[in-house]
């Protein structure tokens, strides 16, 4: 990679010299070259995204938190690099990608993730599929994250995770580390107009590349396609769809008519704004959200503690094994002893059939991405 690095640099001279002699752009972009496998005169593309018609108004305005916040080719580009940079990490062992990766639905396959020297993080990794759509704003498992911008430096100071905590030198050390590589004056430039390195804008670069992580390409997108209809109640979209097995089709029904949609809403799959806790622990006081729905077959762990391993073990959990506790959400519990009462308190017993739980688990496996996962905006952009 050095001596690539020097061919780079020897190229931009003599160009320089004979046809650009004050262009400032030509060392910047040769030193991008040398690095990472992207071309900053051709980026690729990540605004504007023309999403599916049934990310109609209604979806966009209730859920979409680019609203302030506008992606741009360049900004996406740079918190793409972020992203895959190990050097945010003390010991230039880990980037964002090692806990979030992109085979992984940008999740992490192990129950908790081994973070800066190997030490094990007390929460299950989050896919960060559709993050852009998030009703409730805030993020993280216990949503103590009050936007994806502030949410996004968090590891790197976090002592488990990247290392740079406040006895190491804080983010100061990990800004004065980005500033030590050739390709990130230009990459800021090129995002933000000049190549000053502050939190601020490494925050605003890596929110803008994980919002533009969405999914449209799953089996449940291309079938969903045809059949939206915005004239219709729903667009249509509870309605079956043709391209989908009859098993699916089922385990599609009972996801709407067991109320799992109110909660994990099409077509983002993203966790309603009013979703309280699902009921995993008896006398739960806290309220958790999940990520989406989409890719989630591509994930090994389910949970917050990653307590599941299969999808089926997550759906007999929500059929027989829904706990009580002050936080239980209404929507997972047994109906108010007297009509029109309070709610129960009891929890909710389903009582699938095997036939049922596997339907359900065929139309999970439905949100599934593959196109997501090699879409090579998203890829490892260093020449490693
Ligand atoms: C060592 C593993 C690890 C590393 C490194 C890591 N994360 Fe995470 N990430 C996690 C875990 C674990 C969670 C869930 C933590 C919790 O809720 O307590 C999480 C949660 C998140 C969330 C919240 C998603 C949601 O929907 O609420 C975002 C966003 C995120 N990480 C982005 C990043 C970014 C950006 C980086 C790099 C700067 C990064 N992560 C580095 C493990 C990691
Ligand atoms: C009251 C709202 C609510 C309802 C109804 C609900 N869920 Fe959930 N679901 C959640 C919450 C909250 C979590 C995350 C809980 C945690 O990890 O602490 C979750 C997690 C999940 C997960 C794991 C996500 C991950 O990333 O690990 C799956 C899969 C899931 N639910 C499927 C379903 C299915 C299928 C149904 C219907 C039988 C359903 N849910 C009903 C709120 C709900």
């Amino acid at each position: 990679m050095r001596r690539r690095f020097l061919f780079f640099s020897l190229l931009v001279v003599t160009v320089g010299c004979s046809e650009h002699p004050t262009d400032p752009f030509a060392e910047g972009h040769a030193a991008i070259r040398a690095a990472l496998l992207i071309d900053p005169e051709n980026l690729p593309r990540y605004a504007p995204v023309t999403l599916p018609a049934y990310f109609d108004a209604a979806v966009l305005g209730r859920e979409d938190r680019t609203i302030g916040a506008p992606i741009s080719d360049a900004g996406a580009t740079l918190g793409r690099v972020l992203f895959y940079e190990r050097q945010l990490s003390r010991n230039g062992t880990v980037s964002c990608a090692t806990c979030h990766a992109q085979t992984v639905a940008f999740g992490d396959s192990a129950r908790f993730s081994r973070g800066f020297e190997g030490a094990l993080t007390s929460a299950h990794s989050m896919r960060l599929v559709n993050a852009r759509f998030n009703e409730s704003g805030r993020f993280l498992w216990d949503r103590r994250a009050a936007t994806l911008e502030a949410q996004s430096t968090q590891p790197i100071q976090d002592p488990g995770e990247m290392g740079f905590d406040a006895a190491h030198g804080g983010i100061v050390a990990a800004l004065t580390r980005l500033r030590e590589r050739p390709y990130y004056a230009p990459l800021f430039r090129m995002a933000f107009g000049d190549s000053v390195v502050t939190e601020d804008r490494v925050q605003r670069a890596l929110a803008q590349y994980v919002r533009s992580i969405v999914s449209t390409t799953s089996r449940w997108d291309l079938a969903a396609a045809p059949i939206f209809t915005p004239a219709n109640p729903q667009g249509s979209l509870n309605g079956p769809f043709p391209a989908l097995t009859p098993e699916e089709t089922q385990g599609k029904q009972l996801f709407q008519g067991s109320g799992c949609a109110a909660c994990h809403v099409p077509p983002s799959f993203s966790l309603n704004a009013n979703s309280r806790s699902n009921g995993l622990d008896a006398g739960e006081t806290r309220i958790f959200r999940s990520p989406s729905l989409k890719q989630v077959g591509r994930s090994g762990r389910f949970m917050h503690d990653g307590r599941f391993a299969t999808l089926e073990q997550v759906i007999e959990f929500y059929d027989s094994g829904i706990q009580a506790g002050p936080t239980l959400d209404n929507r997972l519990m047994a109906p108010p002893l007297v009509p029109g009462g309070p709610p129960s308190g009891i929890p909710r017993r389903f009582g699938f059939t095997a036939e049922q739980r596997a339907a359900l688990v065929a139309f999970l496996r439905t949100l599934t991405d593959e196109t997501l996962a090699v879409d090579a905006r998203f890829s490892d952009p260093f020449r490693r």
